[in-house]
């Protein structure tokens, strides 16, 4: 015992020394206190303008979406079974003919580039690292071309134009560029109204009034790290991936808010799907009636969402019809996104029937925290949840998990009130 306390004493220096390492370097501390998703948010918070935090954490008019996201997992419990081994336990997961280490991957999110530095790359080599799925936007920065070359496995998801020749020209691209897996984002005909964001100074393109000015400029590590940074090593940044051959400036008035194309049907989604040799995925469905015509359309898989709650302000949680949508689906994947932070969350999803779950802000704002590190330890917190939940669970596999394993929340009836 004394032996051990004079070890104790004698590495003391040593772990002080350590600490102070870790001090010195702001970001690892920094990601050294995030200890679950929420978490990400908190710390990016402190470093990004007020406009940039909430052009990722916003939600459409009064984020009642958003919200309910969130809240919609409280409507479930979970049943827990005691006493099976649970030492065999693995995440990994089959999804498009490839095994993933988790059943879950990173969510497409546009203009990444402007909340952290180099974030579409970062975000691609946490999860080829990881083993999980990263989808990036038509609507992002980083050139597709590069991103297949950081990581090979990534996906592609779109905002098409209508015009027949685009939509050729543009899978042409896609196709010759590695992409394996086209992800059709179709809950955006128009782009949504963001109060929020504008409150917050938030536009694209992005305009540099005073108060976005003030703004960058009281938030010096965005400010040098992230937009200078970028400025200097890549040039002005342009959104280069919704069109085959044209790109714009962020600046420039062509930009719109998103890429809606309120013209766009099931007929162009038709000639994706007969043009398009790989994986085609629906991202933005949340009735079964859809999920039935992508089935017959001969999609390979759907994402259920809502956007993160950044598009229609009344729409449902995904959760709430992911068994509707299940049933409809038949051989198709189903895929679940909008407001997933925890391991019970993803389990909740693949007890309701979704095959996978797909995240977007806690990567991103762990972009903004520490790059790639930080991608990295937001993906193993979540890894680290789900492999703790299952074996609180009572199971070895996520797919052991069904709708047996859940009860809807009790509500006690109200006592002391007249009838
Ligand atoms: C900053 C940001 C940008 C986004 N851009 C896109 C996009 O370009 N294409 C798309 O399909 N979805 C986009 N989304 C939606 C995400 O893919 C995903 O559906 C949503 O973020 C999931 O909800 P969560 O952020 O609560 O996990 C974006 C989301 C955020 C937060």
């Amino acid at each position: 015992m004394a032996g051990r306390e004079d070890e104790d004493v004698d590495r003391l220096p040593e772990r002080s020394q350590r600490a102070l390492e870790r001090l010195k370097d702001p970001r690892e501390h920094a990601l050294a206190s995030a200890l679950d998703l929420d978490d990400f948010a908190r710390l990016a918070k402190a470093r990004l303008p007020k406009a940039v935090y909430g052009y990722v954490a916003n939600g459409a008019e009064a984020m009642v979406a958003r919200d309910n996201n969130r809240s919609a997992f409280q409507h479930w419990r979970m049943v827990t079974r005691v006493l099976r081994d649970v030492s065999a336990r693995s995440q990994e997961t089959t999804l498009f003919g490839k095994r993933y280490a988790a059943p879950f991957g990173i969510a497409p999110m546009g203009a990444s580039a402007v909340v952290a530095y180099d974030a579409d790359n970062a975000m691609a080599r946490a999860a080829r690292e990881a083993g999980i799925p990263f989808a990036l936007s038509a609507n992002s920065i980083t050139p597709l071309e590069e991103v297949a070359k950081t990581n090979p496995d990534s996906w592609f998801a779109a905002y098409q134009s209508p015009d027949p020749s685009k939509i050729e020209r543009m899978l042409g691209r896609v196709e010759r560029a590695g992409y394996e897996v086209y992800m059709l984002t179709v809950d955006v005909p128009v782009g949504s109204n963001r109060v929020n964001d504008k409150r917050a100074g938030y536009s694209m393109p992005l305009r540099p009034t005073p108060r976005l000015t003030l703004d960058g400029l009281t938030h010096p590590r965005w400010l040098a790290g992230t937009f200078g940074r970028t400025i200097l090593k890549r040039g002005v940044p342009e959104i280069s991936n919704l069109e085959a051959d044209h790109r714009v400036g962020i600046f420039s008035r062509e930009v719109a808010v998103i890429a809606g194309h309120d013209d766009f049907g099931w007929r162009e989604a038709e000639l994706i799907r007969k043009l398009w040799p790989g994986k085609f995925v629906i991202k933005g469905v949340l009735s079964a009636e859809d999920a039935r015509i992508a089935r017959e359309l001969g999609a390979d898989g759907v994402v259920v969402s809502n956007h993160g709650g950044r598009q229609l302000d009344a729409a449902v949680s995904p959760l709430e019809v992911l068994p509707e949508v299940r049933r409809e689906a038949g051989g198709m994947a189903v895929l679940c996104d909008s407001g997933f932070r925890h391991g019970t969350d993803v389990l909740k999803a693949l007890a309701l029937g979704a095959d996978f779950v797909m995240v977007g802000r806690p990567f991103l704002f762990a972009a903004a925290v520490a790059g790639e590190a930080g991608v990295q330890r937001a993906i193993g917190i979540l890894s680290k949840e789900i492999d703790i939940d299952l074996a609180l669970l009572g199971v070895n596999e996520a797919r052991e998990v069904g709708p047996e394993a859940l009860r809807e929340a009790f509500t006690p009836p109200r006592m002391g009130e007249p009838a």
